[in-house]
């Protein structure tokens, strides 16, 4: 089962992959924890993209076609995976497709988690994780059992600092120039499927069982 998690900033598809990946033995591959890793690295990579995650703008292609080519390539990854925010533009899809034509392996699903921008924000605003293990909570609806602490490693909990309410705006222009026409993109493949990503956590869960279950 090979999947890519298309949709908006917050549209729940971090939380759902995690999940997901547990249920079906897949591996999860999110660039944007990669790049959050490579920042806190202090790595060449982490330097190069800081400043545009910072604005909530898109890290260029070929940074980000190469960290993903050095994920792939001869990877057991190609066992069954989840992609979670890759691709995001046309061209990154087309490299997509390429790398998994060499290495003889299908995608099945594109999934697009529907949801308005309304809830978005809703919910980016309340997103706090923790620094020690990523566990990601929400004010009110995923609230830690001790205030601001991780439930996991009791660390102190902290915000992504492009989640402050100016920056969250403009990944939701840049969702809508730059990665929404992929919606399109998989349409014509036929293999996009949309789940109504407004539900509750298990709920939508529930949904992308079904749909996958469906698949077998
Ligand atoms: P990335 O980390 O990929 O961020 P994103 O796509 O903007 O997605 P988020 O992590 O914000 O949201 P999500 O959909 O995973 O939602 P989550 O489950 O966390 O990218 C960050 C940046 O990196 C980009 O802006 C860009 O600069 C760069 N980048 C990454 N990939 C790139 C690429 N391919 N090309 C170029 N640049 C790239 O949920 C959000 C919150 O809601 C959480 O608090 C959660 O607890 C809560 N929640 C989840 N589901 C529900 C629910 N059903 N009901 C209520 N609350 C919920």
């Amino acid at each position: 089962m090979n999947l890519v998690f298309l949709g908006p900033p917050g549209s729940g598809k971090g939380t759902q992959a995690v999940k997901l990946t547990k249920e079906k033995g897949l591996t999860h591959l999110s660039t944007g924890d990669l790049l959050r890793a490579a920042i806190k690295n202090g790595s060449e990579l982490g330097k190069k993209a800081e400043g545009y995650m910072k604005k909530g703008e898109l890290v260029p292609d070929e940074l980000i076609v190469g960290l993903i080519e050095n994920e792939i390539t001869g990877n057991e990854i190609l066992n069954g995976f989840i992609l979670d925010g890759f691709p995001r533009t046309i061209n990154q899809a087309e490299k997509l497709k390429e790398m998994l034509a060499n290495n003889k392996v299908v995608l099945d699903k594109s999934i697009l988690f529907d949801i308005d921008d309304d809830e978005i924000v809703k919910r980016l605003s309340g997103r706090w994780y923790c620094p020690k293990c990523n566990a990601s909570y929400n004010y009110p609806a995923k609230m830690p059992k001790v205030e601001g602490h991780c439930d996991f490693d009791n660390a102190q909990l902290k915000r992504r600092p492009d989640d402050k309410e100016d920056v969250v705006r403009n990944r939701l222009e840049i969702y809508k120039r730059q990665t929404k026409p992929l919606e399109d993109y998989y349409r014509k493949e036929s293999i996009l499927v949309a789940i109504d990503a407004k539900q509750s956590p298990d709920e939508v869960f529930q949904s992308l069982i079904n749909l996958l279950n469906g698949l077998n």
